[in-house]
């Protein structure tokens, strides 16, 4: 099988048309159709496929067990999401076996190709909620509660995709087989474009996190109230909006994003009774990152009491700085010729799984740099060049 012929067939599932690019969220049908596609290319190449306690899964060339080098990324989108984010490391995955077994390579360990689960986030709000529930970085109970925008939960989701075997949580024992992690990922930045790289490793993955403020006014009719009379919650969850560029703006390589503003119920002519704000911050260290939030939420805060409106804050996910296993990192810069180091500002399952194993990510150059978007784009050049590098790195380690 060709990188062309696995990426055509995933080039129709799950396109948006209303947005533009792809949305495949944990679960939902589209995903479930690209997990369908993962299962059948593993059983093309005999790999022994099953899905974990967490909706996870693991596709095995030889028997499970431990000291494992696994790779992998996730097949789930962001809403609109471009082509390459997830799918182009589950694709390089599978190609790198192919090759390996072409030379006749055979391992010295095992070797598997992961597709965690809801690795954006874009359906209940948790990001890297499979690779987080893997390592007790989540609670199961939490997560199982946790509803996407039609009030589905995790569990009633796990259930209709078959995948409910009631042991939701922390698995050790997977975890333990995992000798090294290796994830491949189109880079979310020009980093490599800049210096002229095809290929490139992970250095670190800034600290970020999410947060739901949710605005409570008095909902009412915009023709009849008068202005006196309001207590508008789109007013203190605009100035949200304005104090994260304005927080983030002041913090080194602090980004601060609202992308998601609901409001409650949602009438042209209705004067909403909430308004929810998502926010997304990240610095380079939890200090910073957290200093920004507290100032979002202390703007946020007096401009709901000038509104005579409520705010309540709630921290939906986060994770600290992610410094990559520095001797792991070089040895596959040195087994792979010498490739730069860089670091980025986009969260992983490799960064979830650092806490507990040996990992590391493969960048593939971003001409553009643009990704969570329909433009994300890698040339098929760079693409094939990662393949290598992939085939490169897994060999190295599993001899
Ligand atoms: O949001 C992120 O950083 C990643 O794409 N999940
Ligand atoms: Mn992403
Ligand atoms: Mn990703």
């Amino acid at each position: 099988m060709s990188f062309d012929s696995l990426w055509a067939d995933l080039a129709g599932i799950g396109r948006d048309g209303r947005r533009g690019g792809f949305s495949r969220h944990g679960f939902d049908d589209a995903e479930l159709t690209m997990r369908e596609w993962f299962v059948e290319q593993a059983g093309r190449r005999g790999l022994g496929v099953h899905a974990d306690r967490n909706g996870n899964l693991w596709a095995w060339w030889g028997s499970p067990g431990p000291g494992a080098v696994v790779t992998g990324s996730h097949l789930d989108s962001v809403p609109g999401g471009g082509a390459f984010d997830g799918p182009l490391g589950v694709v390089s995955g599978l190609l790198a076996v192919d090759e390996l077994r072409a030379r006749g390579f055979r391992p010295a360990r095992p070797i598997a190709v992961v597709v965690f689960a809801e690795e954006e986030g874009g359906r209940f709000g948790v990001p890297c909620l499979g690779s987080r529930l893997l390592t007790g970085a989540v609670d199961p109970a939490t997560a199982l509660a946790l509803r996407d925008p039609d009030g589905v939960s995790l569990a009633d989701a796990l259930r209709r995709a078959g995948l409910a075997h009631g042991d939701v949580g922390a698995d050790p024992s997977a975890v333990a087989h995992v000798g090294a992690f290796v994830e491949l990922h189109v880079e979310q930045g020009r980093g490599l474009v800049d210096l002229g790289a095809p290929v490139g490793l992970a250095s670190s993955i800034l600290a970020h996190g999410r947060w739901r403020l949710t605005f409570s006014g008095e909902g009412n009719h915009a023709g009849s109230t008068g202005i006196a009379d309001r207590s508008d919650p789109m007013l203190p969850a605009s100035q949200a909006v304005l104090a994260a560029r304005r927080a983030a703006s002041t913090v080194d390589g602090a980004r601060a994003t609202v992308g998601r503003i609901v409001p409650n119920p949602g009438g042209t002519n209705v004067i909403a009774s909430t308004v929810d704000v998502w926010l997304d911050a990240r610095a380079p260290s939890t200090s910073d990152t957290r200093a920004v939030v507290d100032e979002i939420v202390r703007a946020g805060r007096q401009a709901a009491a000038d509104e005579g409106c409520e705010l309540v804050v709630r921290e939906e996910s986060y994770t600290g700085t992610v410094v990559f296993d520095s001797v792991l990192r070089d040895e596959l810069a040195a087994a792979l010729g010498g490739v730069p180091a860089l670091p980025t500002g986009a969260g992983h399952d490799a960064g979830i799984l650092a806490g507990q194993v040996p990992a590391a990510m493969l960048f593939v150059r971003n001409p553009t740099g643009v990704s969570h978007a329909p433009a994300e784009h890698a040339e098929r050049d760079d693409c094939l060049a990662g393949v290598a590098a992939l085939t490169t790195v897994l060999e190295h380690l599993a001899s």
